[in-house]
């Protein structure tokens, strides 16, 4: 069983046993980080942003240099020959020829795995469109074994822009392998998630799940809130995003309903979905996602690159 020269598109990609063994990687890096600052010398990760980033890009980033390693990339569309018309597969052939290792950031859906392959090297999904975001789904993943101690069983609420939240699916997708899961689905109607999402949790590990629109109405049940922002940018015309993007606004008040060991995540970018004062409550735990979000990239690069 290993990990090298293979691409990481979708959490399947990954068994369940690989990606544990990818969490225990995890948790040696954030223990001995020492050990492991010369680990990837030598090596080159390419970051091919063609859509705005701060948290995948840089945690990329600074993931590769912890290890030692080195890194090349741009930043939106115009700064490439994208903006010449080149297209992805070019760019990916193009690329390889320097890295040992890519992410790409695209915002159409199965852009990343066009570029799986035509390329030689391993290439990693940064986010395609409204479709997945693997490594965040890692990140999420190592925050709820690491705040929770397990996933079997657990009931989580996901709450916002389910349609067009990547990091969403990408998730349902990864959990619907544990047992037992209990979805709650918190969103406006129109923000419902696709079909497709739902089925998956039907044919997954006897996972269930109920649509419902109020948070109030569940918060009590849960043992993980996962919020997300309406995606304002894969909406087709600003009335729908201007009226639907404040539908959920998590804030103290609220919180009192919750359990005192319910978890509140969220990829971010946060825009108005919750307020600065729930931060300091102790079941925040968005901005230790973020630094999970390092080491798992951390354990995914050694890991593709075989080192
Ligand atoms: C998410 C994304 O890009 O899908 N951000 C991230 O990578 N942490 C979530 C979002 O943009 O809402």
């Amino acid at each position: 069983m290993t990990l090298q020269g293979r691409s990481f598109i979708e959490p399947p990609d990954f068994t369940t046993e690989e990606t544990e063994e990818l969490f225990r990687l995890a948790e040696r890096i954030m223990n001995s980080p020492g050990d492991y600052a010369e680990r990837a010398k030598g090596r080159l990760l390419a970051t091919l942003f063609y859509e705005p980033s701060t948290r995948t890009r840089f945690s990329f980033e600074a993931a590769m240099l912890k290890l030692g390693g080195q890194v090349i990339g741009f930043s939106g569309e115009n700064a490439s020959s994208a903006a010449k018309g080149e297209s992805i597969a070019d760019t990916v052939k193009t690329v390889a020829c320097y890295a040992d290792i890519a992410v790409i950031r695209h915002p159409k859906e199965g852009s990343a795995k066009v570029a799986a392959r035509t390329a030689d090297i391993p290439i990693i999904n940064g986010g395609d469109g409204g479709h997945q975001h693997p490594t965040q789904t890692l990140t999420d993943l190592l925050t709820i074994r690491t705040e929770k101690g397990r996933f079997e069983g657990l009931k989580v609420g996901l709450c916002g822009d389910l349609k067009f939240g990547r990091t969403v699916h990408s998730l349902v997708r990864a959990l619907c392998r544990y047992e037992g899961i209990e979805f709650i689905l918190i969103s406006p109607e129109e923000l419902r998630v696709p079909d497709y999402v739902k089925k998956e949790i039907a044919s997954g590990c006897g996972g269930s799940c109920r649509e419902v629109e109020r948070m109030q109405d569940v918060l009590s049940e849960l043992d993980i809130l996962y919020m997300t922002r309406v995606q304002k940018e894969r909406f087709f015309n600003e009335e729908d995003y201007i009226r639907l993007k404040d539908s959920y606004i998590l804030d103290a008040e609220k919180m009192r309903l919750a359990p005192a060991d319910m978890i509140v995540m969220h990829p971010l970018p946060r825009v108005n979905e919750i307020a600065t004062e729930v931060d300091a409550d102790p079941r925040a735990v968005y901005f230790k996602q973020v630094r999970n979000g390092m080491y798992a990239r951390m354990a995914l690069i050694l890991s593709l690159l075989g080192v």
